[in-house]
């Protein structure tokens, strides 16, 4: 073919096309404009050609079949870009459904990973063979990035499956199947096991269906499951996971709404209108912020901050193999676990054997609640079990090369704990410390290698939370950060990496929110519109359920202890309006959160929450709601974490911006629509400019704390945004 073509017309003497996705410019394929003018050229070709061809089949030359759209193109998009956005999305349609209609057998061999676009053009295709190989994903994330698929994807999998299924396994949740799953789930008709398999497979389906058609190009074609009236029907459905049905009722993510809307209207519909539906919809949401913002976060940043960015430069890797984890409570048996199923040898000591085993049987549940779901097999459940090596006996802890502490929160306990082991270990063993309030330089003064010493901060549940913040004492050598940035690399999860401070990063911040909301109770705003606020802010936690969860005599104990740091310096101590609040909680009416029976809910003995305390509004008043709007609520929330993040990056607390992005919303829950704590600012409407007006307005109706910090101003001034 022609020119610069991103796809190799490959003809054989029996007829058929194989069409190879293979753009030279790039690693992987995407959909861009070279993509767009070749497809349109095939679909040309396969017409004029017609009667020497006998079927088609799509395949990439790269190691993914395709790797979906051109996000960088995307964060560009301005309103402005709307018709250009639209067109070019219908052009690609229009030409992909000319090769699907032509009436001969149209296949996808997916030889990788087909995800978004990728699996677009597969479900072009009248059959669908996906390789098994390892790692490979199929399906449609594009929720997960704020958008929707706009390549027909929509269209497809709604004739394909039936609405409440394509909705729920494929476009709602963005779920990435492995070949496997993805047949089980009726994404493709078949899985091979090697290459050639996979072709002769594609062969024997052309030669077997010569005039292949869509199922839904077929006469009297049917919606599998029928069509609903209302767009909102799904929201109804009792088998709609709640976080879904609370996404598309009230926080700000546009996504899953227009998904819905795409899907119900287009199964209305004929196919060619809902093609062009599923596309306003697509523009809507890729010329908006929302998009812009979670591109920025789960692609760019997420990829900066997993691929090192934090990590010192030019220390050689070095692999850890054997885990020490001291503490086998709620955090330690959790670490095990996790070390554990990352392949590791972990030895896990509590202060006597039972305590160690029942750390371990924490993994046994987990394992056999997999098993229970075949997300594992009796095998892998054994052997990841066998790796876990439960101990009262500190010369147990021979030959490990990394040791996680995770006893009770005490400094005296935890140089305790690391002076009996020192010896034991290797010579140059990496010292981590899963405090969770205590300053890791002082926590160092108890260790005789102090440059090996460094926070390990988890977060819980620890198996199921993606994050770990990195803490950096005074004395952190590089080494040992490097070693631990790669350990939490190594299991898997998402490493950020900040500079001790009382509360870190992401304790000193979450900090905020609740502040925030415990104060408004102490204005007399209702407290269900409190809670309401933060829902509606996007958070995925309420905040006075959240304070209950957390007890409220531990602010208490943290304010205290910040208090006496800071007098002790010279330092004037602020108050904050919640204090106030949480002292009467706790001395007048003895209600300490969820643990003691009775927080700012009202608990049963089970401890399941009931409804809110009613005597919230007998003691606080409520003449607050009045006084107080409701976007106030939900900005004064996230203003307050996202302005003490600034102040984070000024103290050098913080240094990188995406990991303030991606620390805020994998560990403490800021709301993902925003894209971080930063990228919020960044996306704020009119920009830091805008953010800073709005900021001066709160500060002038709730308190001082809500001035703009310096960093910002300048910022502001210079018409930056937050980047790295
Ligand atoms: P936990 O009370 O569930 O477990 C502590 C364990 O340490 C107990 O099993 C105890 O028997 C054991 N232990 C005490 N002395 C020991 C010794 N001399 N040698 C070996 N083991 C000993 O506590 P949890 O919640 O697991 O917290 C542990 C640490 O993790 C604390 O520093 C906490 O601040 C921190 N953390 C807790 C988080 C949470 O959500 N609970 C989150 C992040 C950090």
């Amino acid at each position: 073919m022609s020119q610069s073509t991103t796809i190799r017309w490959e003809q054989d003497e029996t007829g058929v096309v194989t069409l190879v996705l293979d753009d030279p410019d790039q690693s992987a394929n995407t959909m861009n404009q070279a993509f767009r003018t070749s497809i349109a050229a095939v679909a040309d070709r396969a017409e004029a050609e017609k009667d020497s061809i006998r079927g088609f089949v799509y395949t990439s030359a790269k190691k993914t079949f395709f790797a979906g759209g051109d996000l960088k193109d995307m964060m560009k998009a301005g309103p402005a870009d709307a018709r250009r956005i639209f067109e070019a999305g219908m052009e690609m349609k229009r030409a992909l459904r000319r090769i699907e209609t032509l009436g001969k057998p149209v296949v996808a061999a997916i030889n990788g990973a087909a995800l978004g676009g990728g699996y677009e053009i597969a479900l072009a295709s009248h059959h669908r063979i996906a390789l098994d190989a390892p790692g490979s994903r199929i399906g449609l994330p594009e929720v997960t990035l704020g958008l929707l698929p706009g390549g027909g994807g929509v269209a497809r999998t709604v004739r394909l499956m039936g609405i409440a299924d394509a909705l729920l396994k494929v476009l709602l949740q963005g779920t990435q199947y492995s070949p496997r799953r993805a047949l089980e789930n009726g994404l493709v008709h078949e899985v091979a096991a090697t290459r050639e398999d996979m072709i002769a497979k594609a062969r024997a389906f052309i030669d077997a269906h010569p005039e292949s058609q869509q199922p839904w190009d077929a006469p009297g074609h049917k919606i599998p499951g029928g069509t609903p009236a209302h767009p909102k029907f799904a929201a109804n459905l009792p088998a709609f996971p709640a976080n879904l049905k609370k996404q598309i009722n009230g926080a700000p993510y546009p996504a899953p709404r227009n998904i819905l809307a795409a899907a119900v209207e287009g199964s209305q519909v004929d196919f060619e209108t809902a093609l062009t539906i599923e596309s306003r919809y697509f523009t809507e949401l890729v010329t908006g912020q929302t998009a812009k913002n979670m591109i920025q976060a789960f692609f760019f940043d997420l990829q900066a901050v997993n691929s090192g960015a934090s990590r010192p430069k030019g220390v050689a890797p070095r692999e850890v193999r054997k885990v020490a984890v001291l503490g086998a409570g709620m955090m330690g048996a959790g670490i095990a676990y996790s070390c554990a199923r990352a392949g590791l040898d972990v030895v896990l000591k509590d202060v006597s054997a039972e305590a160690a085993e029942k750390g371990k049987a924490y993994s046994v549940k987990l394992l056999d609640k997999a098993l229970s779901r075949g997300r594992t097999t009796e095998a892998q459940r054994d052997e990841l079990l066998a790796r876990i090596a439960p101990t009262a006996d500190p010369a147990d802890l021979a030959g490990c090369d990394a040791v996680i502490e995770a006893v009770f929160e005490d400094t005296a306990l935890k140089h305790k704990v690391f002076q009996e082991i020192q010896e034991v270990v290797e010579p140059d063993a990496l010292l981590c410390s899963n405090t969770s309030t205590l300053p890791i330089t002082l926590l160092a003064e108890g260790v005789e290698r102090p440059a090996d010493f460094v926070g390990l901060h988890f977060f819980s549940p620890v198996d199921k939370m993606p994050l770990v913040e990195i803490i950096k004492g005074e004395r952190t050598g590089d080494e040992a950060l490097a070693r631990a940035f790669d350990l939490v690399r190594r299991i898997n999860k998402t490493p950020i990496v900040v500079n001790d401070s009382r509360g870190f990063f992401t304790s000193r911040v979450i900090g905020r929110f609740i502040n925030e909301g415990v104060a408004m109770v102490g204005e007399g705003v209702e407290p269900v519109s409190v809670e309401q606020a933060a829902a509606q802010a996007g958070y995925p936690a309420k905040v006075l359920s959240l304070m209950d969860e957390l007890t409220l005599t531990l602010p208490r104990k943290i304010r205290n202890e910040t208090r006496r740091a800071i007098e002790e310096a010279g330092g004037s101590w602020q108050e904050h309006p919640a204090d106030a609040v949480i002292d009467r909680m706790v001395d007048e009416f003895g209600r300490t959160g969820r643990s003691g029976g009775a927080g700012f809910y009202d608990y049963d003995e089970e401890g399941r929450r009931q409804g809110l305390w009613p005597g919230l509004r007998e003691h606080f008043g409520s003449a607050g709601s009045a006084a107080v709007p409701f976007d106030d609520m939900k900005e004064r929330m996230l203003f307050s974490e996202a302005l003490d993040t600034v102040r984070c990056l000024e103290e050098g607390v913080l240094t990188s911006v995406a990991d303030a992005n991606i620390g805020s919303i994998m560990g403490i829950g800021f709301p993902a629509w925003t894209g971080g704590v930063l990228q919020y600012i960044n996306g704020y409407e009119g920009g830091l400019s805008g953010f800073v007006a709005r900021a001066r307005e709160l500060a002038e109706r709730y308190g001082e704390r809500f001035q703009p910090p310096a960093l910002l101003l300048e910022k502001a001034e210079r018409g930056e945004t937050f980047s790295d």
